[in-house]
């Protein structure tokens, strides 16, 4: 696990928005968002020093291509703090990675490690006060780039920003029951294009299934494979797992499909446990065929928002349902709880997942290694 990264001093001014924040009782997903943000400019080849600055609009020219062609990219992840003690956060050398592939996907510039992790570390750091600390809430974190040159002409950008704004949340679905429509016209992504990165476009265009399938009472788009419209990819912005026979089949990762960070916890959790672990292309007739005999029993989605969300039904437009056997059978629940153990605590013997972080004391005083640094630009 890399530890990189130090914490950035901040204003007496933005530690009293901090102060002053009420975090609603129900806190529903991304709704809330914290007071304060951390902003960097890419302008002439170069990241600038990040900015911690209050929650709020930016100024952008109407030409800036993100508005236009979609130049745009982020990441979720989640901070946990529980009793009182210092927050951490999971994987997160997991989703700089993800950020960075995305980004040469998207032809933007890289964010050096050190400038994602200190961005990380100093919201987390003074953000710990309105950290929730209830079972199923972290506090949701959301860096993004996007890109700001203002001009019609479809090429890269010149200039970009790397932002993250954070949200204390609870989990995606406050629903235990969540059924999904099968989408046989709509695709998410097609081979060669973008369906394995953090594109905010991935995103956009699953709403139109979205919305089709709320109306016919889903809750959830299972989406299939963009040529044969035969083999399952993933649920709208989650990955897909089922429980058939007790092994975990879960579809192979293509460049089609999100290579989800909890997807990778629970495979390795799984494996750890000795359970049978299969990464293969799924036929969606075949796994419905097994769901109707009973022998799949279990399906569930992950995903950091959704951490793991059991589906109790997978539906056609056509009308007809496949109702699981047990909606949040053993294994789902074994998993669900491993992964949740983990980001109770913050203790993971078996893998080196979790990133403490050390929590403003409002005394100054901070380990040597999160000391505050004027500058974050110096190490690059
Ligand atoms: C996440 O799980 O963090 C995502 O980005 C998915 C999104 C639909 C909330």
């Amino acid at each position: 696990m890399d530890h990189q990264g130090s914490i950035l001093p901040i204003s007496h001014e933005l530690k009293t928005s901090i102060s002053l924040y009420k975090r609603p009782e129900n806190l529903g997903f991304g709704s809330s968002i914290a007071p304060i943000m951390l902003m960097s400019k890419f302008t002439k080849g170069r990241w600038q020093e990040p900015q911690i600055q209050p929650y709020g609009p930016i100024p952008m020219a109407p030409a800036a291509k993100v508005f236009h062609y979609g130049q745009q990219i982020f990441e979720g992840m989640k901070a946990f703090r529980r009793n009182d003690q210092d927050p951490f956060l999971f994987r997160p050398k997991e989703n700089y990675d993800r950020f960075v592939r995305s980004a040469r996907r998207m032809c933007m510039p890289e964010v050096p490690e050190n400038l994602f992790m200190s961005s990380l570390k100093t919201l987390v750091h003074y953000l710990t006060p309105i950290i929730p600390q209830r079972e199923n809430e972290s506090l949701y974190l959301r860096p993004m780039m996007i890109a700001t040159e203002s001009g019609l002409s479809l090429k890269s950008s010149g200039d970009y920003l790397f932002l993250i704004i954070a949200a204390p949340s609870a989990e995606y679905f406050s629903s235990a029951k969540v059924r999904a429509l099968i989408e046989r016209e709509d695709c998410r992504a097609s081979p060669g294009g973008t369906g394995a990165f953090k594109v905010g476009g991935n995103y956009g265009a699953s709403i139109q299934s979205g919305v089709k399938a709320n109306a016919l009472g889903f809750q959830q788009t299972l989406w299939l494979d963009a040529r044969q419209q035969r083999y399952i990819e993933e649920f709208s912005g989650m990955n897909f797992f089922a429980v058939v026979n007790g092994e975990l089949w879960t579809p192979e990762l293509t460049d089609t499909i999100l290579p989800g960070i909890t997807r990778d916890s629970i495979i390795k959790m799984a494996r750890h446990k000795g359970m049978i672990v299969r990464e293969f292309p799924i036929d969606i007739d075949e796994l419905l065929n097994l769901v109707s005999k009973n022998i799949c029993r279990e399906i569930f989605a992950c995903g950091t928002a959704a951490v793991v969300t059991p589906i109790s039904e997978l539906g056609e437009s056509t009308g007809t349902t496949y109702r699981l056997a047990e909606s949040f059978g053993e294994v789902t629940q074994k998993l669900s709880e491993t992964i949740r153990s983990i980001q109770q605590t913050g203790k993971c013997e078996q893998f080196d997942w979790v990133m403490p972080i050390a929590r403003d004391q409002g005394d100054g005083h901070l380990s040597a290694s999160n000391e505050p640094q004027n500058s974050m630009i110096a190490a690059y």
